[in-house]
């Protein structure tokens, strides 16, 4: 198919573009990777280092919000498939600085679509058929479930709670709107809560993974009873591709791991997994660091997807068993020292993990 000849993936320097990317770059040697980044604070270059085939891959440092440059890039690589990653994608920062959630989640998408729609609709550079603009988003755009509710399916309403959530999906509704105005071919893809290599240790897995490993504190938001349906990122990858190439123009396809589990359930079995790959640690065991601290505003109870239309439809399922996956994901982040080095030599992180994570 001519779509796949020449791909625009926006935040491939984050953690699930570049997976994406490595991804691509692997199945699909031949196919050109243009990676558009502005480098914020949770982008690392290093996650691209290893690709199979860099001669396929070029990254452009711009922002997405720059519609021009956006256009001229699409014109410029003839690309006919553009898979949008790139977002401020910290719930907790969301909760302390709304604004660059608004301009990156928000206007940013609106201006891709825009340069998107001026290529492909308006100048038709490529047959309708062969173009593909497809967005990436959250489960979190559905709310919050009870513990008794049936997990979250693509018929759900949308109820967002946090300003990350919010923005979302105004993001998704806009996708949602150049298909049914414009006809511009688009596909969205909702996912739930991803884990894997190259995730910024921010968030709850590397986090927990990185603080063990050197006796800081492990903060447990609350009583520890949210439960996440953790995803394994080179599934969700493999998800996204599928719908690209199969699912038809303006369809929302939901995707999840199948393993919803409470956080203080996952942070224990991560602190027991370290505990065998750690033996000699003076941390040991290393749930003595379990911390329980103020709860997140605002927080969501609990996600779950429904992922019966995917399978249905696509075929597709996951592969990966938590237990497995979490090994994995921790095994990578004890062998990727220098790519861990990189991230906590940062004065900025540095100053973040002194002020908000004690040594013990
Ligand atoms: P991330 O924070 O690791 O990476 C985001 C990337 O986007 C970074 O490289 C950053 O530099 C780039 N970026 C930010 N603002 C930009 C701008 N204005 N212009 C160009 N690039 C910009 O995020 P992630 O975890 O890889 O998430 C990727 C996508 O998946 C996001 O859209 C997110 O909402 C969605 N998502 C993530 C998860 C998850 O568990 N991580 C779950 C559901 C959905
Ligand atoms: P996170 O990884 O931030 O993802 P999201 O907010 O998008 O789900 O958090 C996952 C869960 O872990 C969420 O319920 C908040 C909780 N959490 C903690 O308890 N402690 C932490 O230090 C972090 C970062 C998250």
């Amino acid at each position: 198919m001519a779509r796949q000849k020449s791909i625009l993936v926006t935040g491939g320097a984050g953690f699930i573009g570049s997976n994406f990317i490595h991804y691509i770059n692997r199945v699909e040697p031949d196919i050109f990777i243009l990676n558009l980044d502005a480098l914020t604070y949770a982008a690392n270059l290093k996650n691209l280092d290893k690709l199979s085939n860099p001669s396929c891959y070029k990254f452009i440092k711009g922002d997405i919000c720059d519609e021009k440059l956006v256009y001229s890039l699409i014109r410029e690589y003839e690309i006919s498939t553009i898979v949008h990653f790139a977002a401020e994608s910290h719930v907790d920062r969301s909760i302390y600085n709304p604004q660059t959630f608004i301009e990156t989640n928000i206007i940013g998408t609106f201006s891709l679509l825009e340069a998107a729609k001026k290529a492909w609709i308006e100048e038709k550079i490529f047959p309708l058929s062969d173009v593909r603009f497809h967005h990436i988003s959250t489960d979190e755009v559905y709310g919050s479930l009870k513990a008794d509710e049936p997990p979250f399916s693509e018929k759900t309403p949308y109820k967002p709670n946090s300003p990350y959530a919010a923005s979302k999906a105004a993001s998704d509704h806009l996708v949602r709107s150049y298909f049914k105005t414009y006809g511009l071919p688009v596909t969205i893809t909702n996912c739930s809560n991803n884990y894997g290599p190259y995730q910024f240790p921010e968030k709850l897995i590397p986090l927990t993974i990185l603080s063990a490993k050197n006796g800081r504190q492990i903060p447990i938001y609350g009583d520890g009873q949210q439960i996440r349906d953790w995803l394994y990122v080179e599934d969700h990858c493999e998800a996204i591709w599928l719908v690209i190439n199969k699912a038809e123009p303006g369809e929302t396809y939901n995707i999840g791991g199948g393993n919803q589990v409470p956080n203080i359930d996952l942070v224990k079995q991560i602190c027991s997994i370290l505990d065998e790959l750690l033996s000699d640690s003076k941390y040991n065991p290393h749930t003595q660091l379990l911390t329980y601290v103020a709860d997140r505003p605002g927080h969501d109870r609990r996600y779950a997807m429904d992922i019966t239309k995917i399978d249905r439809e696509l075929g597709w399922k996951p592969r990966e068993q938590l237990n497995s996956g979490l090994r994995k994901t921790i095994q990578w982040y004890l062998d990727n020292g220098e790519w861990i080095e990189s991230i906590i030599s940062r004065p900025q992180y540095k100053a973040w993990l002194e002020k908000n994570y004690k040594k013990r």
